[in-house]
């Protein structure tokens, strides 16, 4: 058994480079990164557009090892030379966007140490770290102090744990669902269908609200078709608004929506990704700030959420933040994570506690890297646009 454990851990040590190897990695993986920026003012928006070649159809995963320089050409040649470069300032059709320096180290380093953020005695200061992060968000949207969020990977995952959240806490049970009535419009992101399945309410009632001239939910036909449904003997439970559209970044009306949600107690979720974070910009902020400050306007009763996205992490592209009012935070998803529950009991609240824990290394840490930007002109300005 010895023996057996020990040659393993000769096989293992070769995912361990020794110094000299790592230092002269960090020069290539450096040179190679330093090379994709400075060609950028040149690069084209989309590239080779449909060259697949041999390689990567068949894409050869095998046990002998390539060195470096061959994985960065064929990085550089099967991947960052093919199809869109969000990077590039040429590229304008479609929403993903380029990465942001900064927080592709704060990604490197969190993925080098790959400390556990999942439940917090396991790293006390990553999990702060990133409920740090999480307050910041619900304090940009105007929610109380006992609101609560998660990071997430994606938009989809963020809109699955607002949905899954309203469903549980007005009481959606599985008899319910046919008579339980969603309000979304036809411009929502596809993803919120996904996840109306995934989360057991495909066989509910799905109105699409009709759209007004600019793309945007018609709130007094909204009114007009809760009202019906509520006569009709429905269950009227959940609006989807988007703050920002994907196809036209169009913003639905939240306040107009959020006094429909208010009136007739609607879960009120709003899908913010990638255009959420315009709050950040003083001249934009009217066009969200209003519909969150109600809640600070002492509407108890409120209940929402709002999932962010953003991108221009290192290593993985986006990553999202879901924020909710959860008032029956206990009950939802299962309270407290099954491991370690003894060490975890009676401290703060950490990722894997709720919802879907996500990756586990510490997801706040490219987001704090931001300020590694020397002197950034515009504070909060400059990180709105940064996670644009
Ligand atoms: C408005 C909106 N919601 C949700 C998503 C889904 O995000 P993700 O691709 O990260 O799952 C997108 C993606 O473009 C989006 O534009």
């Amino acid at each position: 058994m010895i023996d057996k454990i020990k040659s393993l851990e000769t096989l293992s040590r070769q995912l361990e480079p020794n110094p000299a190897l790592r230092s002269e990695w960090n020069r290539q993986v450096q040179a190679y990164a330093d090379q994709f920026i400075d060609r950028l003012p040149d690069a084209k928006g989309y590239e080779n557009m449909d060259r697949v070649s041999d390689w990567t159809r068949n894409c050869p995963i095998g046990e002998e090892g390539r060195d470096m320089e061959e994985l960065l050409q064929i990085l550089d040649r099967e991947v960052d030379n093919v199809g869109l470069n969000p990077a590039s300032g040429a590229h304008l059709g479609y929403i993903p966007g380029g990465g942001v320096f900064p927080t592709a180290l704060g990604d490197y380093l969190a993925a080098v140490s790959n400390r556990y953020a999942g439940i917090y005695f396991a790293n006390p200061g990553a999990v702060q770290l990133e409920n740090q992060l999480i307050r910041w968000m619900c304090d940009m949207v105007g929610y109380p102090a006992e609101s609560l969020g998660n990071l997430s990977s994606g938009g989809s995952i963020a809109n699955l744990v607002a949905i899954t959240t309203a469903r549980d806490h007005l009481g959606i049970k599985p008899r319910l669902v046919e008579s339980a009535v969603i309000y979304l419009t036809v411009q929502v992101h596809h993803c919120v269908h996904k996840a109306l399945r995934i989360a057991g309410l495909a066989d509910a009632v799905i109105r699409n609200v009709p759209l007004d001239h600019h793309f945007r939910m018609d709130a007094a036909a909204l009114r007009s078709q809760v009202e019906q449904d509520k006569a009709a003997g429905l269950r009227p439970f959940l609006v989807v608004a988007s703050a920002g559209t994907t196809d036209t970044g169009a913003m639905d009306p939240l306040d107009a929506i959020a006094d429909v949600a208010e009136e007739h107690g609607l879960w009120f979720h709003v899908d913010a990704a990638y255009g959420g974070f315009f709050i950040l910009l003083d001249e934009l902020k009217p066009l969200f700030f209003r519909n969150f400050e109600i809640r600070q306007r002492g509407h108890r009763s409120a209940q929402g959420s709002v999932s962010f996205l953003r991108t221009g992490g290192g290593v993985d592209q986006k990553r999202a933040g879901s924020i909710r009012i959860s008032l029956l935070q206990g009950k939802l998803h299962a309270g407290r994570a099954g491991h370690g529950r003894r060490a975890q009991s009676g401290r703060p609240i950490a990722r894997a506690d709720q919802a879907f824990p996500g990756p586990s290394h510490v997801d706040g840490a490219p987001v704090v890297w931001v300020g590694a930007f020397p002197g950034l002109p515009g504070g909060k300005e400059a990180i709105g646009l940064i996670f644009l």
